[in-house]
């Protein structure tokens, strides 16, 4: 969702801030701008469409600034235009600030505010705040900082804001509460983003802004942080562990295809430290200390959005399974919503690539307040899930620039796996033989995906009998379920066909009607406990003359009968079949997109980071 940056330094602000946009863009966006303060001036400029249509725009206009922000709007309130795109100015130019969250008392204070005279270009949340600022420093003579102190106090809702005036031309003043902002400390300059991927290249020492706390930056001074109620704070330095490589595409077409092949890698880095087959031992870090706390748990609360959703419901089997603890997996944005029980020896794990999703983080605050035990499963390095959680483990993926999830994915489902395991051996619910067993299958899964990623020739052409598909079902049965799940979900977002989940069982109570000759249906047929039952699911698809795509262990011979085509993935215990049968899904509906002259980096309307509700 909406990207910020900001500069203060010695540098021409412009490029940095136009290179900051460009790494934000994968965030997903409609618009975007910047204001810079030059020779005592505010420039701004500000384009619906892309980055680049913002540089065309710009072309030779003076931008030789040192100070400078910047911002990629997805759009909430209003349409994506020019006149709601952000920075957004005071009535009388003095002021100009960038935003992303939502006020949600904007419309209160708009109407005060027109009482006061007022008057508002655009239809936006920001543009009211932008006015609060202006209208308190007016009338009570004091700085900006202080004003825009003032201002959040009045405000509700959701901000991360980075604020420029002409008048204070050597300042910026920055702002957070429920959405991101990072600082980034160079030699004397001073980087602002949403996330620290437009800050990497220059400096590696950052500050993550509380929620509440307002950064005030001056060019002589330095940094200092108050709290909105001007309590003074120390900011707390921390280095990142992002390398600027990891943001580039790397000889790929697109950055979702990168991080497809991305995942032997990144799954064996997520097992660094945590596993070893041969010594027969899995334990996370992250957790050990409460380990104690999980396994008597009363229950497990998985919480999650979207894809992590979808891990989470494989989860739901893996922790049932191996450690004998229920568990109830919930949407996040329906869960805050209820008024669930929780009791005080729940333990409630959120699941999370980007460790900002706002659904999520904020069911993450109604359990704390009901006092449960929270656990982040995260990807993203000093993000707030990572942050207001008791513990956690981070995946390990790396940098996730493509929209739609794929190593985060496959790796949530490996660090999932290994915390089972661990609380099952722990709980001795799992016997030893079968505990080694999965370890070893576990440690094998690098080296069996990057077999199967030999496969994407073929993958390819099956995909491309089916890219002019209108709709589509995804059919799998036990811990495979959930990648159907996934599976529909990484066509629709992406190549935008219509495409279902269904547990392979549940298509005779109604999907059916939906099945003929130009319906595609894809399902996981592997050998395991439900092998026959899919089967026989599938011959009722192929009697009602559907086209059949069946991933199979290799050397299936029973359902290469039936299937139109047959995608094998190596021979493995059912238990890590969700996390291989995920890869053949992935590459479908990359190829998919491709062929249908999608944009598979940042499709339509989706944004990588969900920090509105
Ligand atoms: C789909 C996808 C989304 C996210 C969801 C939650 O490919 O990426 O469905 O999984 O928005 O995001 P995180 O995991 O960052 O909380």
């Amino acid at each position: 969702m909406c990207g910020i940056v900001g500069y203060i330094g010695s540098k021409r602000a412009y490029p940095i801030l136009i290179k900051g946009l460009s790494r934000l863009e994968y965030r997903g966006y409609d618009s975007a701008g910047v204001a810079l303060l030059e020779d005592g001036k505010l420039n701004v400029f500000k384009r619906q469409g892309k980055v680049l249509d913002l540089t065309n725009f710009v072309a030779d206009n003076p931008t030789s600034g040192t100070v400078g922000i910047g911002h990629t709007r997805w759009a909430t309130h209003g349409l994506p235009n020019d006149i709601n795109a952000h920075p957004h100015t005071s009535g009388d130019g003095s002021i100009t600030l960038v935003h992303n969250g939502i006020i949600e008392n904007y419309d209160i204070l708009k109407k005060e505010l027109i009482k006061r005279g007022h008057t508002f270009k655009s239809e936006t949340d920001t543009e009211v705040l932008v006015h609060l600022i202006e209208d308190i420093k007016e009338k009570s003579g004091v700085s900006l900082a202080e004003a825009v102190r003032i201002a959040l106090n009045e405000v509700h809702g959701a901000y991360a804001i980075v604020v420029i005036s002409p008048e204070e031309p050597n300042k910026i003043i920055a702002a957070k509460k429920s959405s991101p902002l990072v600082i980034g400390m160079g030699e004397d300059e001073y980087y602002l983003a949403s996330d620290a991927t437009p800050i990497v290249e220059y400096t590696k020492n950052v500050v993550y802004l509380e929620d509440e706390q307002i950064a005030i930056i001056d060019r002589e001074n330095g940094l200092r942080i108050i709290s909105i109620s001007n309590k003074e704070v120390s900011p707390y330095v921390q280095e990142l562990e992002m390398q600027l490589e990891e943001l580039e595409k790397g000889g790929y077409e697109h950055f979702m295809l990168k991080e497809i092949y991305e995942q032997p890698r990144a799954i064996h880095d997520s097992f660094r430290g945590r596993l070893n087959a041969k010594e027969g031992w899995v334990s996370l870090g992250g957790i050990k200390d409460y380990e104690d706390q999980i396994a008597k748990a009363n229950r497990i609360i998985i919480i999650a959005c979207g894809t992590s959703w979808h891990a989470a419901l494989v989860a739901e089997y893996y922790f049932e399974d191996l450690a004998r603890i229920p568990v109830e997996v919930e949407y996040a944005s329906e869960f805050r919503y209820r008024n669930p029980i929780i009791r005080k020896d729940d333990v409630v794990i959120a699941i999370s690539q980007s460790g900002e999703t706002a659904d999520t983080l904020a069911a993450l605050k109604m359990a704390k307040e009901r006092g449960a035990t929270l656990l982040g499963i995260v990807n993203v390095v000093g993000s707030t899930i990572s942050r207001v959680t008791d513990a956690g483990s981070y995946t390990h993926a790396g940098p996730e620039i493509g929209v739609a999830s794929t190593k985060a994915f496959t790796t949530q489902l490996v660090l999932l796996a290994m915390m089972a395991l661990s609380i099952g051996h722990k709980r001795g619910t799992i016997e030893d033989e079968k505990f080694q067993t999965l370890l070893d299958e576990l440690e094998a899964l690098p080296e069996k995906i990057e077999k199967l990623l030999k496969s994407d020739d073929y993958i390819r052409e099956v995909s491309t009998i089916y890219k002019d598909a209108q709709n589509a079902l995804y059919l799998g049965r036990g811990s495979s379920f959930p990648i159907a799940l996934e599976g529909a979900l990484k066509l629709k977002e992406i190549s935008y066909i219509h495409a279902e989940g269904y547990p392979a069982a549940e298509m005779k109570h109604g999907p059916i009607a939906l099945i003929d000759e130009n319906m595609p249906v894809f399902v996981i047929a592997t050998h395991g406990e439900n092998y026959e039952k899919v089967v026989s699911n599938i011959q009722e698809v192929k009697a009602r003359k559907g086209k059949l795509i069946a991933i199979v262990s290799k050397g299936d011979t029973m359902v290469r009968e039936i299937a139109d085509h047959v995608i094998e993935i190596p021979i493995s215990d059912e238990f890590v079949v969700p996390i291989l049968a995920t890869i053949p899904f992935q590459l479908i509906s990359y190829h998919i997109a491709v062929m249908r002259e999608c944009n598979v980096d940042q499709p339509r309307n989706l944004a990588k980071s969900v920090t509105v509700e």
